[in-house]
């Protein structure tokens, strides 16, 4: 067998209905739209919703937008903090609901889950597995304490997936970059039957080092430059942070996803649901070199070039 790379075929992204807005926080808790705003450039956030239900509405619509049927998949990969149960895993709910024949497993790497299922999938078609569905989907308003002005103001719900094809040569994933700190769990955890908490500051500080390096180190594999990336999706946890990692790479944020103003932070789920925005409104081509760069509990971190198309 000669080199199998992948390529993405599909994308498919699910919110809850449930809008909740700066100004519905502010009429129970004693914040307000120009400090959420300022501090997190997020205006709005979806919840309510289930992690499994939001996986298979956004499954679903990634393989339609494929050209696919459920059973030309062969494995489930669901990346996911919030799974509905500690057991069976998620995946396994969302295989039966839509119909998919192969095999599933959950992963948990925080809000850098996407990439790392990115890679792990890229993993998997390299030693022979067909199409995988790749969803990234979170429910952060189930394990946050809604009367915590400090976590939630920050948080929302969503999924997003991608179709993950084989193709022969090296396809799409130039290069990749993990990395992981487990000494630092205590900035950002949530204990069993717990909220979340988090030391904000600190990880704001760490969070903007480890993207730049990780980028860095992914887009140097690359044999890219900071100019060569036509579009980078970032994590969506602040917009400061994204601003800031933006400019110590030298990305313009005119070449930049952000959807945090409509999302929040939705971990596994944030970077699909950029991605999604960005394809629906035509800023990815054949040939787009695209960086994907994520950080989370752990603390972990993550990135990823691709060139789009294969
Ligand atoms: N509304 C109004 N005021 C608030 C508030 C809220 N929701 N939350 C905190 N404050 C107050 C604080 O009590 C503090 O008041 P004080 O100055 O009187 O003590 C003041 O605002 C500043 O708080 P601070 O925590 O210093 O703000 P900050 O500038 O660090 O912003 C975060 C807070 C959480 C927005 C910021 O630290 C952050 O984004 N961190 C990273 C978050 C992240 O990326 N998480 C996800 C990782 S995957």
């Amino acid at each position: 067998m000669g080199v199998r790379g992948i390529t993405l075929s599909g994308c498919g992204i699910s919110v809850p209905d449930k809008v909740v807005t700066n100004d519905d926080l502010s009429a129970r808790l004693d914040t307000n739209d120009a400090w959420i705003t300022e501090r997190t450039g997020i205006k709005e956030r979806h919840v309510g919703g289930i992690t499994s239900q939001m996986a298979i509405e956004a499954g679903r619509s990634a393989i339609a937008d494929a050209g696919l049927e459920p059973a030309d998949i062969d494995i489930v990969l669901l990346a996911t903090t919030t799974p509905d149960a500690m057991v069976p895993a998620t995946s396994a709910t969302v295989q039966a609901a839509i119909g998919v024949p192969g095999g599933a497993l959950d992963l948990n790497a925080a809000c850098s889950g996407f990439v790392y299922g990115l890679v792990a999938a890229a993993g998997l078609v390299s030693v022979g597995a067909g199409r995988v569905l790749l969803i990234g989907s979170d429910a952060l308003s189930r394990i946050t304490d809604w009367d915590d002005r400090t976590m939630a103001v920050l948080v929302g719900d969503g999924a997003g997936a991608v179709v993950v094809e084989p193709v022969d040569g090296p396809g799409s994933l130039l290069s990749w970059n993990f990395g992981a700190d487990g000494t630092l769990r205590h900035l950002l955890k949530c204990d069993h039957g717990g909220y979340l908490f988090m030391d904000g500051k600190e990880v704001f500080r760490k969070a903007v080092r480890v993207v730049v390096e990780s980028a860095e180190r992914a887009l140097a594999d690359a044999g890219l430059a900071a100019a060569d990336v036509d579009l980078l999706v970032p994590h969506q946890a602040n917009l400061r942070i994204i601003q800031a990692a933006c400019q110590r790479l030298g990305i313009p944020e005119a070449r930049t996803a952000v959807v945090i103003d409509r999302y929040g932070n939705t971990s596994s789920a944030s970077i699909p649901l950029a991605l999604g925005d960005a394809l629906a409104q035509g800023r990815v081509s054949a040939g787009d070199h695209v960086l994907l760069t994520g950080f989370g509990g752990g603390m972990t971190w993550a990135s990823a070039v691709l060139r789009w198309g294969g």
